[in-house]
């Protein structure tokens, strides 16, 4: 297949400059940036036995540019093979960027369904975008744009809605065709997401406003995801411009999720209040992927738009978050680390009926490390305040605190070696009666993963402190048993 100039160059340009970087400064465990910034997951999805994660990607700076799709593929989600670059903004309806998008295998291939944005210039001589949805087609390293690109344009969309923003489509296939939910915006501004069908991913046409936001939650909603989930059906969205409510969302993106009733052969969907699908600093536009095994997989960007953390010596910016088994136990999502995670677990250190000194720091021998799977169960917690002190030295920590008079749970990234002046402390509000705390933290270099009660929530946190500070600290003010558990992770 002939490539551009544009991707070819991509592809060389990844394939030198991500060798120079120092392995030691790379995850573990975690999916990265090649090189130069990452952001949005892609086109999760299963074809020709591997599973591929695409990804926003400007590989030639370390801020958001021009996007393309880079491409990593694993057999077992913790260990990533980079494919060559999948698509750059070569084609004149995607010439300012191939925007997120989702994939599905049909007839044995690969196909990629995307926004392709191009700027324009109105008639008053003011630039604005243009949002546009398009399909690629591949062979699982390879893809070509179709001929009839774009085959989706917002004059598609009912009168009023934005041409502007019009992105992030999920397609999905079932006995009727396949469909695409897309991110867009009505009249007020406010957020609606809007169906399409189509018998060949070619002709495409407007079925319904599927849901509308209605200045509820945020405005936009970007980055949808649809798909049915123990019996139920579940809609992800990530809405910009939120403002806290005091109660579950925080001001700016946030991720959601809705359990609701799907009655496809009517196309009407019905759901029931939103909840946030991570509490910690860093996390947003998760995508969902089937596994043939039965298990709905999600992959979060594990990143926040609003701060920027990197430090200036970096040449790439970006993780994902450690894909994630998701399920619905009363109404709620659970989120668990794939279990494949497991096989790589090594040198396991436990203390079981540890009773913590009170009003005290306390170091345990074997707990240390920056790479680890470390599970914490507080089997008694009389106390008003319980804190797990990770990367931490005399000088650095990032504090994990549960506080029992106010029940909430919260992380505080303040001591882990900013130098910037940016939001450092989120807590999350527990259901009432919870006991039996117990703590997952899937640590790897800089970031710090927190499953609590075994995923009933996740927080998840970027951190740079300096890599030989890992030091892991215990305090209560109270009467505290855990039993602990702790693995290095190694991929060797
Ligand atoms: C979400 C998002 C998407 C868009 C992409 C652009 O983070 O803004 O709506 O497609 O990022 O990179």
């Amino acid at each position: 297949m002939e490539i551009s100039k544009k991707l070819s160059q991509a592809r060389q340009y990844e394939k030198e400059e991500s060798q120079k970087i120092e392995s030691s400064e790379r995850p573990t465990f975690h999916m990265y940036s090649p090189i130069g910034w990452i952001n949005d997951p892609n086109g999760f999805s299963s074809f020709n036995g591997k599973c591929h994660l695409f990804f926003q990607y400007h590989p030639y700076s370390t801020h958001w540019g021009p996007m393309h799709w880079g491409h990593y593929t694993t057999t077992d989600f913790i260990k990533w093979e980079l494919e060559p670059c999948a698509l750059a903004p070569d084609s004149e309806y995607d010439k300012d960027g191939c925007f997120s998008g989702t994939a599905l295998e049909w007839n044995g291939q690969h196909v990629l369904m995307y926004t392709g944005v191009k700027e324009v210039v109105d008639e008053n001589g003011e630039k604005s975008t243009r949002q546009t949805q398009c399909i690629a087609l591949g062979d699982g390293v390879n893809y070509k744009k179709l001929d009839n690109n774009p085959v989706i344009e917002a004059d598609k969309l009912p009168a009023g809605s934005s041409l502007v923003d019009f992105r992030d489509p999920k397609i999905w296939k079932d006995e009727n065709g396949f469909w695409s939910l897309v991110g867009s915006k009505n009249e007020d501004g406010s957020g609606q997401l809007a169906l399409f069908h189509s018998e060949n991913v070619i002709d495409w046409e407007f079925v319904k406003i599927l849901d509308y936001c209605r200045n509820e939650y945020g405005k936009m909603w970007e980055c949808p995801d649809f798909f049915e989930l123990d019996g139920k059906q579940v809609l992800i969205v990530s809405p910009q411009f939120m403002m806290a409510d005091g109660k579950e969302f925080h001001s700016g993106n946030n991720s959601a999720y809705f359990v609701g009733e799907y009655d496809a052969a009517n196309v009407e969907w019905k759901r029931e209040i939103p909840h946030m699908i991570d509490f910690g600093l860093d996390f947003y536009a998760p995508q969902t992927m089937l596994h043939e095994d039965g298990r709905r997989i999600m992959v979060g960007w594990l990143q926040n738009w609003d701060n920027y953390l990197l430090p200036d010596h970096y040449r790439w910016s970006g993780i994902m978050t450690v894909p994630r088994e998701i399920s619905l136990r009363d109404g709620r999502m659970i989120q668990k680390p794939v279990r494949e995670l497991e096989k790589y677990r090594k040198n396991k250190v436990a203390y079981s009926n540890y009773q913590l000194p009170s009003n005290k720091i306390v170091e345990l021998e074997g707990l240390n490390g920056r790479c680890m799977d470390l599970s914490v169960n507080l089997s008694q917690a009389e106390c008003k305040s319980f804190s797990i002190h990770l990367a931490a030295s005399e000088s650095y920590e990032t504090v994990i605190t549960y506080d029992k008079d106010r029940n909430t749970i919260s992380v505080d990234r303040t001591r882990s070696g900013m130098f910037k002046d940016l939001l450092s402390e989120r807590s999350i509000k527990l259901e009432e009666g919870m006991e039996n705390m117990h703590f997952r933290i899937l640590m790897d270099k800089n970031s710090i993963e927190l499953f609590v009660n075994d995923g009933q929530y996740a927080m998840s946190t970027l951190i740079y402190t300096p890599l030989s500070v890992d030091g892991v600290f215990f305090e209560t003010d109270g009467n505290v048993v855990m039993d602990i558990e702790k693995f290095e992770i190694s991929l060797n």
